[in-house]
């Protein structure tokens, strides 16, 4: 099995050997054609009357020259325009490669973000990456991140473990956030041999407390085989959806499910998933097939 960085890099080595090419995956559809993606569905048992646009951004890496806080705050405004009920963060603002010419320190990253607006709110969770650059919670094996903070400080709530109850037209349902399935790397200095989770799926569902839909954000869509059909939608990202995807297929996907959830809508046993493809990427500055996208999801209209 090739990993996913061996394969970026093979795929980016052979890029950069050919300029257009090169220049297309590595400057023009990472960074020139956003588009939105928009998912319209009905999950079971969804309230009749109970019609509802959710924009998700996922997996923005902030990072120098290609994700600069100008840019995100430009993905805020275009989320803006989609006229959301409510906005969703699906994690990972912080960069996930080395080949930068500047790092986004949370700092910058976080008030880019403030400019989202939504009459229901605008809600977050943390993604890998927002865990892994951060030495002080690897070491204590706990947060609140550095990513955390500076998110709260912009004025959007993080969901690590909770929910929160939301209304429409006399509706009520819920937003629940997952903490991160692979928050804590393994390390000799913190005395882990293995990735460590610290997703609580069940004391996050406990926390519902009446019949309301669930809308489940959880940033690794591997979760998705132990979540209950009484959730309505799970939206995930960090796959990318590979960041490179030919004919409905990513060689390389950080899933241990492989291409099951790599991307896009996906039903099982009634059960709803979407993955974001996401805007920005990780390893290598490449996206070929897969271009940045921001969610749009009509739910109640299909
Ligand atoms: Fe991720």
């Amino acid at each position: 099995m090739i990993s996913r960085r061996g394969f970026l890099r093979l795929v980016g080595g052979s890029f950069f050997s050919m300029v257009s090419l090169g220049a297309y995956a590595v400057g023009i559809e990472p960074m020139l054609l956003t588009h939105v993606k928009r998912y319209s569905l009905t999950p079971p048992n969804w309230p009749a009357g109970l019609r509802l646009r959710v924009v998700a951004l996922a997996d923005i890496h902030a990072c120098r020259p290609w994700m600069t806080p100008e840019r995100i705050a430009s993905l805020a405004q275009q989320a803006n325009a989609l006229q959301p009920d409510l906005i969703v963060l699906l994690g990972d603002y912080t960069a996930g490669t080395r080949l930068v010419s500047d790092w986004v320190d949370a700092s910058e990253w976080a008030p880019a973000l403030s400019g989202l607006k939504a009459p229901l709110g605008v809600w977050a969770i943390l993604g890998n990456h927002d865990w892994w650059e951060d030495l002080s919670a690897q070491r204590a094996g706990m947060g609140p991140t550095l990513a955390r903070k500076a998110i709260e400080s912009a004025g959007i709530p993080v969901l690590e473990n909770d929910v929160v109850r939301l209304e429409k037209d006399g509706h009520g349902f819920w937003v629940a956030g997952l903490a991160d399935q692979l928050a804590l790397r393994p390390g000799k200095a913190w005395g882990r041999s293995r990735f460590k989770g610290l997703d609580d799926l069940e004391g996050t569902l406990a926390k519902v407390s009446d019949e309301a839909p669930v809308i489940l954000l959880a940033h690794e869509p591997d979760i998705f085989p132990k979540v209950p059909s009484r959730i309505s939608l799970t939206l995930s990202g960090h796959t990318h959806g590979g960041q490179v995807r030919l004919f409905g297929y990513s060689p390389v996907v950080p899933s241990r499910f492989g291409n099951r959830f790599a991307y896009g809508h996906v039903v099982e046993e009634n059960r709803n998933l979407i993955v974001s493809g996401g805007l920005g990427f990780s390893i290598l500055p490449v996206r070929f097939g897969m271009r940045p996208e921001i969610l749009s999801i009509e739910l109640g209209s299909a």
